[in-house]
């Protein structure tokens, strides 16, 4: 294809995502294809979607009603849109959609995007394609790597996809069958895309896999590398200061990574440990295979190895057959654990899962209600922890200007946004600042010298906040 198209992503659902949405733009880009800032200005639209909560797959419909009008708008004018749907609606309802939308083109699942641009050839002369078949080969071999103009153009964060797809099958959930079985990616792969990464300025990386923790690839030799090794070959990368990974299982927590979290000052001491749940009967109705005491002696031992690090956690509520006392044990957990952060959600039946076919469904109003109580205790518990780091001097990786002239803004080891006062050369860097005030978004923050004192005025002198370039 030699004249330039441009396509339009619209990315739904997970970080792997938005990872496999930035893949597929990379994909396309030998072929001509740029990316556009909205449809309208698009020759391909992608809705890259989300299956886990019935709000999130009923998205599709409503923007494909939307694709609907702009296409008939751009046939007035003589012009062609093409529009596809990939990610987890996809691959869950494939024919569905394609008989339920005619507006679509293209239907493909997660183990497809490499083969995208022979897809879009096959629509040509007005074919509608469905992939959702699970392939054998990988298709990590064949999708484009980040290029360095893209990579610095997306900024000094970046995902990277290490493990994909889940064995454990809790009941509710439908990652299994839109993901597929578990599998790593081989480490040369993984560090040469760093590697990458890091040469375009990339500071701070999030490995990314349904069980990230479970990643088991294969090293250069021969063996097979958990996550905790892993992490020690990244951390030598030169530039590559931050180090993060996610989601992970309790039961994958090997002493090997959390020997990397006492080890690595690089691995960030933050770590999302979903549970689900406080109550021992509904953990074994949802198939998770830990127990309440389980979870909480190995946030023990994981304090032990890091003790600064901070926990953060998803949770269901309203699950079949729940109780008031099971909610309660559910209330109860996060008090104990004391999360920095945690996500919570009403149970949302999902078709082909066995918690779906359950008799004892939870009224809608009573998982309102509970969710209100439950995210009331967490909203207190990131409260505490926020105010916790006033007066506290840590490191923030400096990503973009602030909100108003004369700041900048970052990030904290713990995920918290921070804002300051500082100039622009700032950027990139990880500096030292000590936080003054907890704000309703961020935190406030002044930069101060290695010491921790406050950087006199003029506060950005380079030579005296770090060497971190
Ligand atoms: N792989 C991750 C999370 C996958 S989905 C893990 O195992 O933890 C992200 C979160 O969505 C889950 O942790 C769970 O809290 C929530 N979730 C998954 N299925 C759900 C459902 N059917 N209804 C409500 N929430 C759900
Ligand atoms: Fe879903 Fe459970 Fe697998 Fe997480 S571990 S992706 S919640 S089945
Ligand atoms: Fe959603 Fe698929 Fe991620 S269902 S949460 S986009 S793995």
């Amino acid at each position: 294809m030699s004249e330039t198209k441009k396509v339009f992503i619209k990315t739904y659902g997970c970080q792997m995502n938005v990872y496999d949405s930035e893949r597929m733009a990379d994909t396309l880009a030998p072929q001509g294809w740029r990316e556009a800032e909205t449809a309208e200005d698009a020759d391909l639209v992608i809705l890259n979607t989300c299956h886990i909560r019935e709000k999130a797959s009923e998205k599709v419909y409503s923007e494909l009603g939307r694709m609907r009008v702009l296409k008939a708008e751009k046939a007035e004018r003589g012009e062609k849109l093409l529009v596809g749907v990939a990610g987890c609606v996809a691959q869950a309802e494939g024919r569905e959609i394609a008989r339920r939308a005619p507006v679509v083109d293209m239907v493909f699942g997660p183990q497809s995007y490499h083969h995208l641009p022979s897809l879009i050839e096959r629509t040509g002369n007005g074919a509608r394609v469905v992939e959702t078949e699970f392939p054998i080969e990988d298709k990590f071999d064949h999708l484009a790597p980040p290029s360095r103009e893209k990579t610095i153009a997306r900024g000094l964060t970046a995902f990277l996809t290490v493990q994909e797809g889940c064995d454990k099958f809790c009941t509710f959930c439908v990652v299994p069958y839109t993901r597929g079985a578990e599998s790593s990616r081989p480490v040369g792969r993984i560090l040469a895309e760093a590697r990458r990464l890091a040469e375009a300025g990339v500071r701070e990386v999030t490995l990314l896999g349904q069980n990230v923790n479970g990643f088991h690839g294969e090293g250069p030799d021969g063996a097979a590398w958990g996550l905790g090794r892993l992490c020690r070959a990244l951390a030598e990368i030169p530039g590559l200061d931050r180090i993060r990974y996610t989601t992970s299982h309790p039961r994958d927590m090997s002493d090997d990574l959390l020997a990397a979290h006492r080890d690595l000052p690089q691995l960030m001491p933050w770590l999302h440990l979903p549970v689900q749940s406080g109550s021992d009967r509904i953990l074994a109705a949802m198939n998770r295979r830990h127990t309440r005491d389980d979870y909480l002696r190995l946030i023990d031992r994981i304090r032990a190895a890091r003790p600064d690090i901070a926990m953060s956690g998803d949770f269901i509520v309203g699950f079949p057959g729940e109780t008031e006392e099971d909610f309660r044990a559910t209330l109860s957990l996060v008090e104990e654990v004391g999360y920095a952060s945690a996500f919570s959600f009403k149970y949302s039946a999902r078709p082909g899962t066995p918690a779906a076919a359950e008799a004892e469904q939870i009224d809608e109003a009573e998982k309102i209600e509970r969710l209100a109580r439950l995210q009331a205790a967490i909203d207190s518990e990131t409260r505490a922890f926020n105010l916790s780091r006033v007066g506290m001097t840590m490191d923030v990786l400096i990503e973009k200007p602030g909100r108003r002239a004369g700041q900048m803004a970052g990030r904290s080891p713990w995920l918290q946004a921070v804002h300051l006062e500082g100039a622009a050369d700032l950027l990139g860097r990880i500096v030292p600042v000590r936080v003054d005030a907890v704000g309703p978004n961020s935190l406030a923050a002044t930069l101060v010298d290695a010491a921790g004192s406050v950087v006199a005025p003029p506060l950005v002198q380079p030579a005296s906040v770090g060497a971190a370039t």
